[in-house]
């Protein structure tokens, strides 16, 4: 039987499409909507962040599903993220992102960005002057605390280069079980899954069709000739390519819709056969990183004065 979970470093299991719930504006009644009908389509891995302002939303649907005995906890995964601002202490961000969901534990609790922001910044875009010295091996010191005291269920990270990870392990008494990163047909993060699966690291692709109708992000990918003729020619749909192009690499992907029909279509790239000359041809676009994150770089305060010093290259 075709398996629709991953199996992490960490022992446990994580289904391999989740549903996003970052969205611009973030507005609660739609979150729970969607939620809802996840829920009834199959969906059980869902991703959000304290930055989001999702949490209250996701955690009172998944809440009212399990009283209503449609689901149980153990039955869902649930993925939050410290921010920048909680690098100092993420235990108590943790307890905090718990009682904004309602939840006793997460399954999966990972580093927003390797970026650390002083303790006021709860905004998604830092100002120039909101940096503080990047810290990681104490930050990653309390995500371990975070896992000890049952918090979560595994820790990861998130926008992590090949290096960063590298530097991590040299001193991470319990490595990370996931990398979520950026990754659809025209990111494919070559090197990263490299490095990640040489460490039995996963590597989970967000934005997986590229975040058409995100104010950063572009239709590029579900736009794209050849992957529009790739759907073509298996009576599928552009966003089924990008989505089992990730799948087919071993990767998770967080795709985020809150439109029923998206949601149901999204779900059916499991059920897409891609040809192994699919694949080539998606191995021969051109690549184009969409989130670049310029809004962590500066030349003052920032620990990275360049995009290329934040992704170590890998740009
Ligand atoms: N770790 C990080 O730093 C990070 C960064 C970015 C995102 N994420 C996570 O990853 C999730 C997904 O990323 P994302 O939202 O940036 O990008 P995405 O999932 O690639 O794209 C989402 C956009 O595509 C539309 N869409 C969804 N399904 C579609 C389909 N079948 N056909 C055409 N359009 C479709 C959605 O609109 P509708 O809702 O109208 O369908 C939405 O505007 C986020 O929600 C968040 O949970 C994490």
């Amino acid at each position: 039987m075709r398996s629709n979970h991953v199996r992490l470093n960490c022992g446990i299991t994580m289904p391999l499409i989740g549903l996003g719930t970052y969205s611009f504006p973030n507005d609660r009644k739609a979150t729970e909507l969607a939620v809802h009908n996840a829920l009834e389509m199959g969906y059980r891995h869902f991703d959000t962040a304290k930055i989001y302002g999702s949490e209250p939303a996701l955690g009172k649907a998944l809440n009212e599903a399990i009283c209503e005995g449609e689901i149980e906890r153990e039955g869902i995964f649930l993925t939050s993220k410290l921010w920048g601002s909680d690098h100092h202490d993420p235990v108590s961000a943790l307890k905090q992102t718990l009682e904004n969901l309602g939840m006793e534990y997460l399954d999966m609790y990972l580093v927003h960005w390797p970026v650390k922001l002083k303790p006021w910044v709860n905004y998604p875009v830092p100002n120039e002057d909101d940096f503080e010295k990047l810290d990681l091996e104490t930050t990653w010191a309390g995500m371990e605390k975070c896992l000890e005291m049952g918090l979560c269920r595994c820790i990861g990270v998130s926008n992590f280069s090949s290096k960063k990870i590298e530097c991590l392990l040299d001193y991470a008494s319990t490595p990370p079980a996931v990398n979520q990163v950026e990754m659809h047909p025209m990111w494919r993060q070559g090197r990263l899954r490299k490095t990640c699966g040489d460490q039995k690291i996963h590597v989970s692709a967000y934005s997986p069709l590229g975040g058409p109708g995100n104010a950063w992000g572009s239709t590029a990918v579900v736009h794209h000739s050849i992957i529009r003729s790739i759907a073509f020619k298996h009576k599928a749909t552009p966003a089924q390519v990008a989505l089992k192009w990730g799948l087919s690499k071993g990767s998770s992907v967080i795709v985020k819709s809150f439109d029923q029909e998206r949601m149901k279509e999204n779900m059916g790239s499991f059920d897409l056969r891609l040809d192994n000359e699919d694949i080539l041809e998606i191995e021969k676009l051109e690549e184009m990183k969409i989130m670049r994150g310029e809004f962590h770089v500066n030349e003052t305060t920032s620990p990275y004065r360049t995009i290329e010093e934040l992704w170590d290259d890998e740009i």
